[in-house]
């Protein structure tokens, strides 16, 4: 096949049979953070690429490797965004919607990364990102993990994930790590490959997400930055810890967990799911008390995470087959024919008056034409319950055959009776 027929590698379609485990999944997430007061914020995919190189941070994978971004016909350097919350504090700040106010904002959309594709790794995914400003209390982490986790039980999926978390304190904290973490490696410098040896000279911090074996084995013994954390900062996490033990939610502190970008400190975490050949996290995020100022706004305490939409239905396609059932919302209630041409303006006005009287049924008329036969045959394959069959001499008698598609009764019926037999057929 050509290449001009093809997505571009690492993008994928999402096909009508797939949309609806989407929406359903939306429909979930929606339908929480109204409950717990969020409000949408809409964002633009591009930003000016300064944004993220300076929220994210310039020694980042994200901003050093892996960013889609090019000139536009100004010489403006633009980049399709990488993740969610620089964009989020950017918008923030320029409307001025942190004076003086919380905000709780969520944002749902595609992300753009240009990792090498794999499963679970996309170029193209979505993500839902939660943000709060405002707020400085362990109370707001623990509110955020708790929403996570009535996603996953809404999702069905609560019993297969797990969360681990840390803290990684204040940027005193991390700078005092930093040295003892550099003082650690020193001696084996000559035992890092290309990629952790330029890690070391810029962001040693980076190194103890390493996959490399050979250095995941001394670096099991790397000093923990958890010993370098500010008092302030042990408190903070305590207290989180305290909440999530009376919530009976299960955790793992783990003190390597550092965390990709650079905004973050203090509580950060990450939920992940395993099986045989894989290690999968599909929702992380953390706290991020001075980007909003770092980025020229007034200081903001600030928290958030995201959910890749697609690792999260790799995850229940493994452990919540029902939800597919569940989601097969689109279902078609009644196909719409009319078995004479002239009859085809008066179908699709019956249809009108099927959509004011019973809006939760999903009606489709029959264009194009075709036999009876033809048009029943497309009614089946479009999955309808029932079909309208309108003929010309039933017409003038002002009546209408429904027809069962499953089991294949049909009746007459005045048109005037349509509507309450229609609402009985659908239980509504
Ligand atoms: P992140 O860990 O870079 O954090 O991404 C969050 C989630 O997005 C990941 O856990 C994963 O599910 C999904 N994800 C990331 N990259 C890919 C990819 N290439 N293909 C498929 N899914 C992917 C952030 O983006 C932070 N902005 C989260 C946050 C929000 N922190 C505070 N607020």
């Amino acid at each position: 096949m050509s290449t001009i027929l093809q997505a571009v590698r690492g993008m994928r379609d999402v096909l009508p049979n797939d949309t609806p485990l989407w929406q359903y999944i939306e429909d979930i997430f929606k339908s929480v953070l109204i409950t717990y007061g969020y409000n949408e914020i809409k964002l633009p995919i591009l930003e000016n690429t300064s944004l993220f190189s300076r929220a994210i941070g310039s020694t980042t994978d994200v901003v050093e490797k892996e960013m889609y971004t090019f000139d536009d016909c100004n010489g403006v350097s633009l980049t399709l965004r990488p993740e969610g919350t620089a964009g989020c504090v950017r918008a923030g700040i320029e409307h001025n919607l942190f004076f003086s106010r919380e905000q709780r904002l969520w944002c749902l959309g595609p992300m753009f990364r240009h990792e090498r594709p794999q499963k679970g790794r996309l170029r193209q995914f979505y993500q839902l990102n939660v943000e709060v400003f405002g707020q400085q209390g362990p109370d707001i982490d623990f509110e955020l993990i708790m929403m996570t986790y009535r996603f996953w039980r809404l999702l069905g999926i609560s019993d297969y994930v797990y969360l681990e978390l840390n803290s990684i304190g204040s940027f005193n904290t991390r700078l005092a790590y930093r040295q003892a973490l550099v003082n650690f490696l020193t001696p084996y410098l000559d035992l890092l490959d290309k990629d952790s040896r330029r890690r070391f000279y810029c962001n040693p911090m980076r190194l103890l997400d390493s996959k490399n074996v050979a250095e995941q084995h001394f670096l099991k013994e790397a000093p923990s930055l958890f010993e370098y954390l500010d008092e302030e900062s042990h408190v903070h996490f305590s207290q989180l810890c305290k909440l999530l033990d009376l919530s009976g939610i299960k955790y793992k502190i783990n003190t390597r967990l550092v965390r990709g970008l650079d905004y973050y400190n203090r509580t950060v975490f990450e939920w992940f799911y395993e099986n045989v050949d894989s290690h999968c996290i599909f929702c992380a995020g953390g706290r991020y008390d001075t980007l909003v100022e770092q980025l020229g706004g007034r200081k903001t305490p600030a928290i958030g995470f995201a959910i890749g939409i697609e690792r999260l239905i790799l995850l229940i396609n493994d452990v919540n087959i029902g939800l597919h059932s569940n989601a097969r919302l689109l279902h078609l209630d009644i196909y719409l024919i009319s078995v004479d041409e002239c009859l085809k303006g008066s179908a699709i006005l019956l249809a009108e008056r099927i959509r004011d009287a019973l809006p939760s049924l999903r009606v489709i008329t029959n264009h194009g034409g075709g036999s009876l036969k033809k048009q029943l045959s497309r009614a089946n394959k479009n999955g309808a319950r029932i079909a309208l069959i309108l003929g010309k001499k039933e017409f003038l008698m002002k009546h209408v055959l429904i027809r069962d598609l499953h089991s294949g009764v049909q009746e007459m019926l005045e048109e005037n009776n349509l509507m309450i037999r229609l609402a009985s057929i659908f239980k509504l």
